[in-house]
């Protein structure tokens, strides 16, 4: 499968090691460097194994997920609910207003009966505090599916994309040397290209985010890039000059500019992000074979041009798939998968 090395002995032994089990997925900051690592491993397992058909792990009996989105989603409610039913398990859907969450029930009553039936709770919300809130009662592992601060499984399948396409990196997965790349991010410091941030230096590679002033990430989780990247041989820079920051990266990452919830401020944000375009003008300034990732949806002739969207270099459909493909992991390791012999 391209250039990942898929090596399925480490992924079975880093299942059957169940180091991550009943842990919440908050942020890409609760792994370490060989945890992620083992992530994607089994990520890609799951990946290969699908292609011919075959279940690479099944999660144990009545094993089941409580999914509650706050805001909308295409690509991480059907990834999740196809994946706790691949796994052998299920999934219920809840929205936000159904439940009340934090108006009809506080969020620690809702965490605590979840648990009483579920294995796991995911939750997309509009404050980041929830989840914290909803982890904190919750006896069943919690993952983030989004909040104001991180999308770590967004990071994760962007991180299973880098290291099976983006050119340079065949070593990455596998090796702590500093055979590494240079990834950028264009846009807006926000929860996707925050979890990038912290996903890049764990496995050691240099990112650089071009961020308009005021919009870059945020500087406790900066501080945390930075103190990680000691230990994994990564590095992790903020600059203004999205020019500066692509020159040389093998892959290239965007997202919208007003997110979910941030509506009312889009004439301004239209303003302030405007040099910070992902177009073939930028993007011939990164590595030739440089790859394209935005977690979708998109807005054409925004932050990203139909053109480089759409063209050759663009890997975002492979990003999308592979959401599907890293929930399982996540899924099967804090749930405790057997491997399927
Ligand atoms: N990338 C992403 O999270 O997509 P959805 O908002 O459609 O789930
Ligand atoms: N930053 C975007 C990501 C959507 C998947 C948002 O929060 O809306």
């Amino acid at each position: 499968m391209e250039s990942v090395s898929l090596n399925t002995e480490i992924a079975e032994k880093f299942l059957k090691e169940n180091s991550l089990i009943g842990r919440d997925f908050l942020s890409m900051s609760d792994l370490s460097a060989s945890e992620l690592r083992g992530v994607l491993a089994v990520a890609a397992a799951f990946k290969a194994y699908r292609r011919e058909g075959r279940a690479f792990a099944q999660l144990p009996p009545f094993s089941a997920m409580a999914m509650i989105f706050e805001k909308p989603s295409l690509r991480t409610r059907v990834t999740f609910e196809l994946a706790m039913d691949e796994l052998g398990g299920s999934a219920v859907m809840l929205s936000g207003s159904e439940i009340g969450l934090g108006t009809r029930e506080p969020i620690r009553d809702i965490g605590a009966n979840l648990s009483r039936w579920v294995s796991a709770i995911t939750a997309r919300v509009t404050r980041h505090q929830t989840l914290v809130d909803m982890a904190e009662a919750a006896s069943a592992p919690v993952i983030n599916a989004l909040s104001d601060r991180e999308h770590p499984c967004q990071a994760t399948a962007d991180l299973l994309t880098i290291l099976e396409k983006a050119p340079q990196c065949d070593k990455l997965l596998h090796s702590t040397r500093n055979d590494t790349i240079k990834v950028a991010f264009i846009g807006d410091g926000n929860n996707v290209a925050q979890s990038l941030m912290l996903g890049c230096v764990l496995l050691g590679i240099h990112i650089v985010l071009a961020c308009p002033p005021g919009y870059e990430p945020g500087p406790d989780l900066l501080q945390k890039a930075k103190l990680r990247s000691v230990e994994t041989g990564g590095s992790v820079e903020v600059t203004h000059n999205p020019a500066e920051a692509i020159i040389g990266s093998a892959a290239v990452v965007t997202d919208v500019w007003t997110s979910m919830g941030q509506e009312a401020e889009r004439e301004k944000r239209l303003r302030s992000f405007a040099d910070y375009q992902l177009n073939a003008q930028l993007l011939a300034k990164a590595l030739p074979e440089a790859i394209v990732l935005h977690c979708l949806p998109a807005h054409r002739g925004e932050e990203i041009t139909a053109d480089v969207l759409e063209g050759p270099q663009s890997a975002v459909l492979d990003e999308a798939e592979n959401r599907l493909h890293a929930q399982k992991s996540v899924i099967a390791l804090l749930l405790g998968a057997s491997p399927v012999n």
